[in-house]
């Protein structure tokens, strides 16, 4: 680990290698503490680059012998992880012998081992880790792997593409063979050997073709696999039937581990999974936890096109394979609750994920974009690439590919995407290749100016006015956009921006919308094509004053400005057609009511506010999970984003005294919806019963936060009846909420009955970790924490666990870490030296809970300044927390 910080890599110098590889075969004698790895890789010259020396990159490796074509290499130049090797002619092959000690990774990057099996990530620099190689997505090579291992503790032996060879050795040990038909880069190599057992499926592809499908699971385990197995059948169908892009091998399988840094790995043939999105069965996953599963085994599936196929160039271009990925994972995901509730409502289940996708956006990207990290969807540079798996490249890169579906229409972008793989199969390409086949497939549809989205970083505003003409039915919209200045980015340019607008009539109802010179009136809902600083949008043929409806299904990753009173919020809140824009309405009008009242201690709960949320808490017409997103508050770290200084400890009073309020004032509303919303029957995993649960959930979360004394007892007897984990939890984190002494029985009694299972324990920890208020009087959650960290089950080394205690208390619970005697910031501190020394990317994702300390108040930014250069001086720091911590401190 280097002690001074790491150099900037930027995307102006990406040059082609001067020598890549065609192919490469590993052979692993596994063994905890001592694995040998040969590798023997026929490098090539590329005739598409400058003469220069074969480069390979190496690193934490203790390395046996270098040969090239069987000799010494002629002269060899190392620094730091990059090894330069000069050859004659063509061709070379290059042979070296690395020896490594899984046991000893505690990384989690490269070859490690977990519950005593062998795993890899490799993703985005972790093959270098394992043995020599030019480890750059831009090397694609075809391999062939040998695995040898202890046949008692590793009895599955896995890797890429195909099974060709199997069987026993000396000794105990035994050995497989695997192929991978299709070349790939390093970073998606894997391998796996462990004891394990599958769940295993036929089907048939569109073409015909027979495959074998499997989830590898300890064997405990088995019985929590058929939800991650069907998704992947849907997954498989969706792709087919949506892009018409088939399996194109003969064998997919899954592998779930314990110790994972991220959610899964999209590795060729043999996706790597957190156990967290791979296990699920009524008794212990809630509804959401099958919605992530379905939602993850998509997503890396889904890669299998974009992503392994083709694949990215350079590191800079990530956001080609995940903004892509994830936009086909939320198409996916809605069209999957679109068809579960059938015709009739179809749309408000699509609304419904598109209203979650939104809150991730606000919560996660918003304020990475107002920060010091802020970056744009494809940044210009960086100092560790794994600092870079972003909200911004991930969910915001989403959101353009979004935008760009929406330009150019389905159809057009379906062409556009035939176009892509037509033009770009096997290669390793860059966003704007993308962003040409886009155009070219539509007629030369003009993307120049669409392409800023990709280098603009900062979450750009759209102000918003209207003016309503009596005397000629006129509206005139003026929209005028401005993107704040971010690092680096002092001056902005005007983006492409498509706002879906409507003119909602004071009755209630979209006005069909006619721009003037138009010969008639069109559809209800436009999609106006921002692109100048300002423009004017000039509506006609009204019968009276519109209110308008703006950004509808939140067409632009924007920040909306848009003048709105409480009755006009309160109007749209009631009629708004668009599902997104009457949540958004909920949403902007409980923001604007609960930052008053953190401004001013005494500022009641205005009247209007509560009648509005009866209101549609009664609307027995809407669906109950449009419902429970509807009437659940913005969440606080959105409000912690739209309050300049941003002050979370009155933040947090004003959350806890409006909570406590609509619980109170509504009692008997929400006890009349738990009544109404009890699911019968045995648990499946529907959205509609996942809806009913969810609403009543947050009923009892209203009523404990109030003391409601019925309610206590009902989310106690649904805590003690609950025959699943969705409603047991529900009820548990009711409880928790609450200041009431049964929550700490509740809890034992919790955790007895899961002491044995690590995801349901995670659960137990984030829930202390995250709890509003530990005690009316002493012991703050900080306590709870502490002591936590002590529990038998929680583990430093295990991400789930240090995500789970915390993640969530660092980044879920301002309110209580940034406690005025900054005892939280010193805890922070602490935690994060001793998890860098331990594993850098989980140790640089916790650093990153305080970057956005300069928008605190100044008695919190002191507080913060002191421990963020305690880190900063620390011992043995790792370029990832040295990145975001002299960023966060950078300017000084
Ligand atoms: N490509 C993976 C996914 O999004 C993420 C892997 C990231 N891993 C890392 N160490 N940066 O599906
Ligand atoms: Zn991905």
């Amino acid at each position: 680990m280097k002690t001074e910080h790491a150099p900037t890599i930027r995307r102006a110098d990406y040059r082609p290698l001067s020598w890549t590889v065609e192919t490469v075969e590993l052979h692993f004698s596994l063994d905890p503490e001592a694995t040998v790895v040969t590798n023997r890789m026929l490098c090539v010259r590329n005739p598409d680059a400058d003469e220069g020396p074969i480069r390979l990159w190496g690193e934490d490796l203790e390395r046996l012998s270098l040969t090239v074509d069987g000799q010494a290499p002629q002269a060899l130049r190392e620094s730091g992880a990059l090894i330069e090797i000069d050859a004659d002619g063509d061709r070379a092959m290059v042979e070296v012998r690395t020896r490594i000690d899984p046991k000893a990774n505690t990384t989690l990057s490269g070859l490690y081992l977990s519950n005593g099996g062998f795993f890899t990530q490799c993703e985005a620099e972790g093959f270098r880790r394992i043995t020599c190689f030019p480890d750059r997505p831009d090397v694609m090579a075809r391999f062939t792997v040998t695995l040898e291992a202890e046949r008692a503790s590793c009895p599955v032996l896995l890797s890429n593409g195909n099974l060709i060879e199997q069987g026993e050795l000396p000794d105990g040990r035994h050995y497989a063979r695997w192929e991978d038909p299709f070349p790939k880069p390093s970073y998606l190599f894997a391998l796996v050997a462990a004891d394990l057992v599958a769940l295993e499926r036929t089907v048939r592809t569109m073409s015909g073709r027979e495959v074998l499908l499997q989830v590898w699971v300890e064997a405990g385990n088995l019985d929590r696999c058929g939800h991650a197995m069907d998704s992947l059948v849907h997954s498989m169908r969706w792709d087919e039937e949506t892009f018409g892009l088939e399996l194109d091998l003969d064998r997919f399988m899954i592998v779930a581990v314990a110790d994972f840094n991220m959610g899964a790995m999209e590795n060729k043939g043999l996706n790597i999974f957190n156990t967290k999105f791979v296990l699920a069965k009524p008794d212990t996953a809630t509804d959401v936890d099958y919605e992530n599963v379905e939602s993850v085994v998509a997503h890396e599936y889904f890669h299998n096109w974009t992503g392994n196929r083709v694949t990215c160039r350079d590191w800079f271009q990530l956001t080609l394979k995940e903004g892509l990925t994830v936009f086909r994972d939320q198409q996916f995901s809605a069209d999957m609750l679109a068809r579960a509730a059938g015709p009739e409502g179809a749309a408000s289940a699509r609304a419904v994920k598109r209203i979650d996708d939104v809150r991730v956006l606000r919560a996660a990207q918003f304020p990475e974009d107002a920060g010091p990290m802020a970056h744009p969807i494809r940044p210009d540079s960086y100092q560790e690439i794994n600092n870079f798996y972003t909200a911004t490249v991930y969910e915001k890169g989403a959101e353009v590919i979004r935008m760009l579906h929406t330009l150019l229409g389905q159809e057009g972008f379906r062409n556009g995407m035939d176009l892509y793989f037509s033009y770009h199969d096997g290669q390793a390409v860059t966003c704007d290749d993308f962003v040409e086949v886009m155009s070219e497939a539509n007629n030369g549809f003009d993307l120049d100016q669409f392409m800023r989205w990709y280098s603009q970083a900062g979450t750009p505003r759209v102000k918003a006015s209207g003016e309503w003409s009596a005397a000629d039915g006129s509206y005139t919209l003026t929209l005028a956009q401005s993107t704040p200045a971010t690092p680096g980015q002092p001056d902005k340019l005007p983006l492409v921006i498509p706002v879906a607008v409507a003119l909602i009539g004071p009755d209630g109802r979209d006005c069909p919308l006619r721009l003037e010179g138009e010969a008639q009136a069109g559809a209800a809902t436009r999609v106006l094509q921002l692109t100048e600083a300002e423009q004017r949008f000039r509506f006609v043929g009204l019968a009276a004053a519109p209110v308008p409806s703006l950004l509808r299904g939140f067409s632009a990753p924007v920040v909306l400005e848009l003048d709105e009173d409480d009755a006009r919020l309160a109007f749209r809140m009631a009629h708004d057609a668009d599902p997104c824009n009457r949540w958004d309405a909920a949403q902007r009008y409980a923001e604007r009511v609960v930052l008053a009242m953190a401004a001013d201690a005494a500022a009641p709960v205005p009247d209007a506010f509560v009648a509005a949320f009866r209101a549609l808490l009664g609307d027995g017409a809407l669906d109950p999970a449009f419902r429970a997103q509807a009437l659940a508050l913005p969440g606080e770290a959105y409000l912690l984003e739209r309050m300049a200084p941003a002050d979370p400890l009155a933040l947090r009073a004003a959350l806890v005294r409006l909570t406590r309020t609509l619980g109170e004032r509504l009692a008997a509303d929400w006890l009349a919806l738990l009544d109404a919303m009890q699911v019968p029957g045995e648990y499946r995993y529907h959205p509609a019963d996942a809806g009913r649960r969810a609403l009543a959930n947050l009923a009892l979360r209203y009523l404990a936060a109030a003391g409601h004394a019925e309610g206590l007892a009902r989310a106690q007897a649904r805590f003690e009846a609950a025959t699943n984990m969705t409603e047991r939890f529900g009820a548990l984190a009711a409880l928790v909420q609450s200041t009431d002494p049964a929550r700490e029985a509740a809890l034992e009694a919790f955790h007895a009955r899961y002491r044995d299972d690590a995801l349901v324990l995670d659960k137990w920890f984030a829930l202390q970790a995250g709890a509003w208020r530990w005690d009316d009087a002493a012991a703050p959650t900080l306590d709870r924490v502490r002591a936590l960290l002590s529990d038998p089950a929680f583990s430093l080394s295990n991400p789930n666990k240090v995500y789970a205690l915390l993640g969530t208390y660092f980044r879920a619970n301002p309110g209580e870490f940034h406690a005025a005697d900054g005892s939280g910031h010193a805890f922070w501190a602490e935690q994060v030296i001793a998890l860098n020394a331990k594993n850098p990317q989980v140790a640089a994702r916790m650093a990153r809970a305080l970057e956005s300390w300069r928008r605190f108040t100044p008695a919190l930014q002191a507080s913060i300044r002191v421990q963020l250069e305690r880190v900063l001086a620390s011992e043995g720091l790792s370029p990832d927390v040295a990145e975001v911590v002299g960023k966060a401190l950078g300017g000084d």
